[in-house]
């Protein structure tokens, strides 16, 4: 398995942290290919959690990782985490390199994620604040800083000064914001750039290389298949493709090279920010999932939306990824209920429909449609093999697996690395 994708199936926070940890035991190098401090991928070592934005999970294994071409780099943000990561004892410098085409989340992009988000009030996307959108918009446009200019101070400040005049426009004519001071910003991006600049090289080059020698190569996607900007709830969604097709393009491979598809669902559905979510529970419902699966975003706090597993997006997010193994997480949140439905279709406008329609009107409309599996009321937190999962928890977890057409590849229990019980390796 020289290469191996993991991504998530819904809108995000499915638990690909905590896959990617496991899988990355057997990686040797591990590569973020989309999203930015957007992220928030949790891990937990021993007792200690750690919540990883940019840095790839595969830090906490001692993994050589890369931040791809598809990643967008916030440059004070990932010094930050590498100095809290270092600051308990991860060897990060030295095993951390980014990609010299990776485009940088610049404070005029965060500036202006805040006034946009303000300026749409009701129709606010309920992003992250953390300039995701507008960096990526730059990088299309054309206006983009890339990593690579970090090495080259002069030619940097030229480029800040020149892309500062027309945001600080846009910040102050369109969205009457505050301008923002060109050598405050640079003082405040110069020490980043100079501790960054020395882990910028050829990413794709190296990737391949470790390819072509036949490493193994462990890529950790970043939100999920519902929040692609192609595929997702547009424009509820975010500015990259968190889909597997995107290792590929933000990393440099070439898709033939993609070996094996992970798809990570919790086993049942949350979402943070704005946009439609047929499964949607009610508030004293989702406060009893909140309490067992700690639903709070781990990027922003935000209290995550919750909802019963939706089957129409999970056979959507099978088919774009070309999903064929299965990890289930947070199956532990279930062990409270006598009873567990699962949306298996919709009715929509009085018709039953299989499938996760793209318009965001229909998709408004459409009622979920359940049917009610066994719950198993026991503790599944301590289970250490499949053959410890009550039957009826593992006619769940098979249940989804046989929905999305893949194999079960992984149930977790809990956050601990001891909580993975890895089906199929
Ligand atoms: P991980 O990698 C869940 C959501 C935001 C918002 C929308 C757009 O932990 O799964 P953005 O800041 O990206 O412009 O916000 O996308 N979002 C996520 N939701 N998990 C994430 O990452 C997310 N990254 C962005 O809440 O709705
Ligand atoms: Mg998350």
């Amino acid at each position: 398995m020289p290469s191996t994708v993991v991504v998530g199936a819904q809108w995000g926070d499915e638990g690909k942290g905590g896959v990617v940890d496991i899988y990355a035991a057997e990686a040797d190098l591990v590569v973020r290919f989309n999203g930015g401090n957007n992220a928030g991928h949790t891990v937990f070592v021993g007792e200690e959690h750690f919540a990883m934005h940019l840095v790839p999970s595969g830090i906490l294994r001692g993994r050589r990782c890369v931040l791809g071409n598809g990643v967008v780099i916030d440059p004070p943000g990932l010094l930050q985490e590498m100095r809290d990561l270092e600051s308990r004892g991860v060897a990060v410098r030295g095993n951390l390199l980014l990609s010299e085409n990776a485009h940088l989340v610049l404070p005029y992009h965060r500036a202006l994620d805040a006034a946009e988000e303000k300026a749409r009030g009701s129709a606010a996307i309920g992003t992250t604040l953390r300039g995701i959108g507008q960096a990526y918009a730059d990088k299309y446009a054309r206006h983009g800083i890339r990593a690579l200019d970090m090495t080259q101070p002069e030619l940097f400040r030229k480029k800040l000064a020149a892309n500062l005049d027309h945001k600080n426009a846009l910040l102050v004519k369109v969205y009457g914001a505050q301008a923002l001071d060109l050598d405050q910003v640079y003082a405040e991006l110069a020490p980043a750039l100079e501790e960054l600049a020395p882990l910028v090289t050829d990413t794709a080059t190296l990737i391949n290389r470790a390819l072509d020698g036949g490493k193994h190569v462990l890529f950790e996607g970043a939100q999920g298949t519902l929040l692609d900007i192609d595929f997702g709830t547009y424009p509820y969604v975010t500015s990259s493709n968190p889909t597997a097709a995107a290792a590929g393009v933000g990393a440099g491979v070439p898709p033939k090279r993609l070996d094996t598809i992970v798809g990570v669902v919790k086993a049942y559905t949350t979402r943070v920010g704005s946009g439609p979510f047929p499964t949607e529970c009610e508030p004293d419902l989702a406060e009893k999932f909140r309490t067992q699966g700690r639903e709070f975003g781990s990027t922003t706090g935000r209290p995550r939306r919750i909802g019963w597993f939706d089957a129409a997006v999970a056979r959507k997010s099978a088919m774009l990824n070309g999903i064929e193994r299965l990890a289930v997480t947070h199956l532990d949140v279930l062990d409270q209920f006598d009873a567990i439905p699962i949306c298996m279709a919709y009715r929509c406008d009085g018709e039953r429909r299989d499938d996760c329609p793209n318009s965001l009107d229909e998709l408004a409309r459409c009622e979920p449609v359940y049917e009610e599996m066994r719950g198993w009321r026991k503790d599944t937190t301590d289970a250490k093999s499949a053959a410890d999962l009550p039957a009826a928890a593992r006619a769940y977890v098979d249940r989804l697996a046989e929905i999305m057409g893949a194999r079960l590849c992984m149930v977790r229990t809990g956050p601990r690395r001891d909580q993975s019980i890895v089906i199929d390796a």
